[in-house]
């Protein structure tokens, strides 16, 4: 087993140091703010994330992981130290700002006085690992000090992080010094998954590529969503039907108000931005990013459209996360959709089951005005008096809701599902005047089984179907 620091206590360090505590390790997880240091050391998680604050609990009392603000307390025998700390955009074009990785390099210089490899998991622009070891060689203090520099990208989601840790898909590693990789591949080795050894800059962009496939796979569906809703299908079904194609697949193929969070938006970007910057015009990257912001908009214009203005009306926003099993607020749809019906005259009623203190707390941040806004403690106030509904998150709780009671609830049964939770028919017979995303307004009844198999329809049921749908 190995001695291990993490740097930075963000989503990625945390659920990563934690889970290599979990597989044996012992590992000190190390962040420059005190406060958060202090509030961990209590237990006290600065991220909602399904399982994680037992397992830091676990770890903790097991004595394997550990939490202090002191590099030389870290890095002391430290064999593995990873860099985890985040590269917000840094300019308006996207560029990706490596402040924090810099200086993360800069304290590893000043404090290491042994050999260790330095592995980097943040998403850093291609090229940035000759940097890191750029920077700390001309740091070094101490002469027993040697490292290599290793290219660990993560791929983990919020809300399924330590699921996604502990069963990769895949183990990217690069690196100049192979050896230097296969000696992180031993720390994974438990884990079962398949390695892909390769180069520093390949494995940099191999994490840029795979985020901006499956953004473009979101905004390609979005686009045909809407080609859906103009010519009368159903885009929900038309996903299922493609799924089943091998080449295709079924995930990340729903249609809704587009992608957020705090990747996506920052590395469709960030690649952009490399791409235009080496001279290349990136048709594709940029047409993601334009279907995206449009996607939020059409909320705006289906309110409209439904409610004539939006001037006086009360609007009930459900979700404020940007998607499910997280609080993260990180380029969330729903701050985007809040200001612009403030904008138009409306005022807005909240619930969130989870981002209740960080979604107040963005709206605050985007200058919102707290006036216009009520912050409700569940769905059912949202949906008192109100004009419309918006489903901007679509949290399970949703799913199960008293439809009945939310109708009987509203000013007006104006039902804008964002996120394509419910059935346009069984609302249509609880008398809301309903609108998904890419769904026709009366769809023929659907003749596919609901669940994700490929049970064989029955006769009596395509009978059936046809003869609803002639009716
Ligand atoms: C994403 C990637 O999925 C991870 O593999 C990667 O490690 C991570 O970014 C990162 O770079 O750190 P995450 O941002 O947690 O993870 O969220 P996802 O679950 O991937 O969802 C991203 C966005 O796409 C959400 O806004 C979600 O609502 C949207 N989405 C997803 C859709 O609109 N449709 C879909 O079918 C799937």
């Amino acid at each position: 087993m190995s001695v291990i620091c993490v740097i930075g206590t963000g989503y990625v360090g945390l659920v990563t140091g934690t889970c290599l505590a979990d597989m044996g390790n012992t590992v000190t997880c190390i962040d420059i703010i005190q406060e958060k240091i202090d509030r961990l050391k209590q237990g006290i998680l600065p991220i909602y994330e399904p399982g994680l604050e037992e397992m830091v609990e676990r770890n903790v009392q097991a004595g394997r992981l550990n939490f202090s603000t002191s590099y030389s307390e870290g890095l002391a025998d430290s064999e593995f130290i990873f860099i985890a700390v985040n590269t917000p955009t840094g300019n308006h074009q996207g560029s990706a700002d490596m402040r924090y990785v810099e200086s993360a390099a800069r304290s590893i210089a000043e404090h290491l006085d042994h050999y260790a490899i330095v592995i980097n998991k943040s998403t850093v622009p291609v090229g940035s690992g000759d940097v890191v070891s750029r920077v700390i060689r001309n740091n070094l203090k101490n002469e027993n000090a040697g490292f290599a520099v290793v290219s660990n990208p993560e791929f983990l989601r919020e809300g399924a992080a330590i699921r996604d840790c502990q069963n990769p898909d895949r183990i990217v590693l690069g690196s100049s010094e192979p050896e230097a990789a296969h000696k992180v591949a031993h720390l994974y080795l438990q884990l079962r998954a398949p390695f892909v050894i390769t180069d520093l800059y390949t494995a940099e962009m191999i994490k840029y590529a795979s985020n901006a496939f499956l953004a473009t796979k979101i905004s390609f569906i979005n686009e045909i969503a809407q080609v859906c809703e103009r010519l009368g299908a159903d885009v929900k079904q038309v996903s299922v039907g493609m799924g089943y194609d091998k080449r295709i697949g079924h995930a990340f193929l729903d249609a809704g108000l587009g992608y957020g969070g705090s990747c996506f938006p920052k590395d469709v970007r960030a690649l952009a931005y490399m791409a235009d910057e080496a001279g290349l015009h990136p048709q594709m990257l940029h047409a993601v990013m334009d279907i995206n912001h449009d996607q939020r908009r059409l909320i705006i214009s289906k309110l409209n459209n439904l409610l004539g203005s939006l001037r006086n009306t009360t609007i009930g926003i459900l979700g404020l996360a940007f998607k499910p099993n997280t609080d993260d607020m990180r380029e969330a749809p729903a701050v985007d959709i809040i200001r612009w019906v403030i904008s138009q005259g409306a005022s807005v009623r909240v619930y969130d089951p989870v981002a209740k203190e960080t979604g107040r707390a963005a709206l605050e941040r985007e200058n919102i005005n707290l006036e216009h806004v009520t912050f409700c403690s569940d769905a059912y106030g949202v949906a008192d008096q109100a004009d419309a509904l918006v489903v901007v998150t679509e949290w399970n709780e949703f799913k199960s809701l008293n439809m009945q009671r939310i109708h009987d609830a509203m000013r007006r049964p104006v039902l804008v599902d964002g996120r394509n939770v419910y059935e346009p028919s069984e609302m249509d017979r609880y008398g809301f005047i309903y609108r998904g995303m890419g769904r026709a307004t009366n769809p023929a009844p659907s003749i596919l089984p609901s669940s994700d198999s490929s049970t064989e329809v029955s006769d009596e049921l395509v009978q059936e179907s046809l003869i609803a749908s002639e009716s």
